[in-house]
């Protein structure tokens, strides 16, 4: 079954039109491939035979599908709920047999569950981490076991990559989601000193802060204020732990301990925003009027209150796209590509959302 694949994942690298997406894989590729088949030269007949060789191989490989074991780090997460629902339907819509497991934001259980995974014998896995901290660990085991691994969320070295070559990473670049965070206080009436004193008072609540997604997006988000020329000062920083109640009670404390010298709230994704939304409104503040609040991650929830104007804005973390990336990834893997070191991190760009442009992705 394996070789099936692999054969199917070699052809379709060199044919580029083959797309699995239908169910009927096979078809569509050879459909793709008709107009090439049609010119007269040699070449062409060539690509057809080999187009038609790749329909089948698809074909038979869909059919047969593949077992693939997704570990995500909790799926108690709003983020990664939505990531882990995209990564199920690309996934079986191409045929594959998929089982995720909760790794219970517990690095020990997720061990066990990569472990059982290798047990079982599955042709590839797409993990999510616990703790950046493990990836040495992670990324030796698999290694050992010689499965095609693709690492999603939670970026780790491309020095620590770099040990095993059936190994990447699809994610984003935090830094870039920190700094639109930045832009989007920048570009607000009063770029962020709603009190006018020459300096931006602010609060951060931060993610889990041994997750660089949070000391990226707490770095940079700042970084874009005071490279702007701003002047700025932190009132609080604490961790939130990406978690809507922890939000919720931190901007609670603060808004109780610095009242209206808080001008903006930095979360570093929606869901504490969120939280932090309950608490602004309890509080009887007004976004976007006395005070601004900004997240990650465009949730659904989020989107609508930047359409309402109860958020300032909030910043795309592409679920779809890393989700479409870290298939192809693992497909290219188990077609038999290895993977330089310095060359293992695919990233998908992030992408700012204002009320302004909120309907695009409502
Ligand atoms: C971030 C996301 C957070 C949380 C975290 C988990 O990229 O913005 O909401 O899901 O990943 O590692």
């Amino acid at each position: 079954m394996r070789l099936t694949r692999k054969v199917m994942a070699l052809a379709m690298a060199s044919t580029m039109a083959v797309s699995l997406t239908a169910c009927g894989g096979g078809k569509a590729a050879e459909t793709t491939a008709a107009p090439a088949a049609a010119e007269t030269t040699a070449a062409a007949t060539e690509a057809a035979k080999e187009a038609e060789t790749t329909a089948a191989a698809a074909e038979e490989s869909v059919a047969a599908g593949g077992n693939i074991g997704v570990c995500i780090y909790k799926f108690d997460d709003a983020f990664m709920t939505t990531y882990r629902n995209a990564l199920q339907e690309i996934l079986e819509g191409k045929g594959y047999t998929v089982t995720f497991m909760d790794g219970k934001n517990d690095q020990a259980e997720q061990n066990n569950q990569i472990n059982n995974f290798i047990a079982q014998g599955v042709d590839a896995l797409i993990i999510n981490p616990v703790m950046t901290s493990a990836a040495d660990q992670i990324i030796a085991t698999v290694k050992d076991a010689d499965i095609p691994t693709v690492l999603i969320n939670r970026e780790p070295t491309a020095e620590q990559m770099s040990a095993y070559e059936k190994l990447v990473y699809v994610g984003c670049d935090a830094r870039q989601s920190g700094t639109m965070q930045g832009e989007l206080i920048l570009e607000t009436e009063t770029k962020g000193d709603i009190n006018g004193d020459g300096k931006i008072s602010y609060i951060m609540i931060q993610g889990d802060p041994e997750n660089v997604d949070a000391q990226y997006r707490t770095e940079f988000s700042v970084k874009a204020l005071t490279d702007a020329g701003m002047e700025v000062e932190q009132l609080d920083l604490q961790r939130g732990d990406w978690d809507r109640n922890k939000g919720q009670e931190i901007a609670q404390n603060d808004l109780a301990k610095f009242g209206d010298e808080i001008e903006v709230v930095f979360c570093n994704n929606d869901d504490m925003a969120i939280g932090a939304l309950q608490a602004i409104q309890a509080a009887g503040r007004t976004v976007n009027k006395d005070i601004y609040l900004v997240g990650v991650d465009a949730l659904d929830a989020a989107l609508n209150e930047v359409a309402a104007g109860n958020m300032t804005g909030t910043v795309l973390n592409d679920a779809n796209g890393q989700a479409e990336g870290a298939v192809e990834a693992m497909e290219a893997l188990l077609g038999g590509k290895t993977y330089a070191s310095g060359e293992q991190s695919i990233y998908v760009d992030y992408v700012k959302v204002t009320p302004e442009n909120v309907a695009d992705f409502q």
